[in-house]
């Protein structure tokens, strides 16, 4: 629970006013930035692409987390890693070579993730595990900031943290991979995720509309300390 961390969709911001949006979180201390990628055929939403997420590269010292909502991931692959990703994660449900993908996620030297739609089973994900860095278990069905968190997903969270603390007692090098929760995520929710086995929250809507982020993540925090 100490290391939690927070990654701060900017998906539901005034674009206007992104600087001072951005500002504040960094003041309020996220740890990440999350850049949702939308192209409207695998969600029904548009939204930024590499060159939005290079020039905020150039302004902003956060991690960037680059969350891949698209149908062919491999096509955009480089231009995304270009763009000054941190990490990439994909959709499970679109990447029929998911092996080959995360290879050349892995061989880029960033970091690599792949995302669970709420009905995507987790067993996917069994022979790839030595090539992840994070598994995304959506809270929410994509496309769209500002939903509710799917009850059902704290069962899935739970079994994906099972999964992970198996994997990593059959390694000898302990590899730490974080289990990322995106959806519906604030002061309601993010208990329930944490102690069913979330280790980064994403936060868009709640954050967002906090009139004091730093407060509010204090308040998270302390939430989540006492259960
Ligand atoms: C939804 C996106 C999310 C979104 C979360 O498809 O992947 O990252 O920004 O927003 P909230 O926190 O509003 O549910
Ligand atoms: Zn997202």
């Amino acid at each position: 629970m100490d290391n939690l961390k927070i990654s701060f969709s900017i998906l539901n911001c005034d674009f206007f006013n992104l600087s001072k949006s951005l500002n504040q979180a960094q003041q309020a201390g996220v740890d990440m930035l999350h850049l949702d990628v939308m192209d409207g055929h695998f969600v029904p939403n548009l939204s930024i692409g590499p060159y939005v997420i290079r020039s905020l590269k150039e302004k902003c010292s956060l991690f960037f987390d680059v969350h891949l909502m698209v149908d062919n991931p491999d096509c955009l692959l480089d231009s995304f890693i270009e763009s000054g990703a941190d990490l990439i994660t994909v959709h499970a449900e679109v990447c029929p070579h998911l092996q080959h993908t995360l290879a050349r996620i892995n061989k880029a030297g960033i970091k690599a993730g792949v995302a669970l739609n709420p009905s995507t089973p987790i067993y996917c994900l069994e022979h790839v595990m030595d090539q992840l860095d994070l598994i995304l278990v959506m809270t929410v069905n994509p496309g769209f900031g500002g939903q509710q968190f799917i009850p059902a997903m704290e069962d899935k969270i739970a079994k994906v943290s099972g999964l992970v603390e198996n994997y990593q007692l059959q390694q000898d090098k302990k590899k730490r991979i974080e289990i990322q929760v995106d959806g519906g995520i604030g002061l309601d929710t993010a208990s329930r995720a944490v102690y069913a086995g979330a280790t980064v929250l994403v936060m868009g809507t709640s954050l967002c509309n906090a009139p004091d982020m730093a407060v509010y993540l204090k308040q998270l925090r302390e939430n989540i300390k006492s259960g």
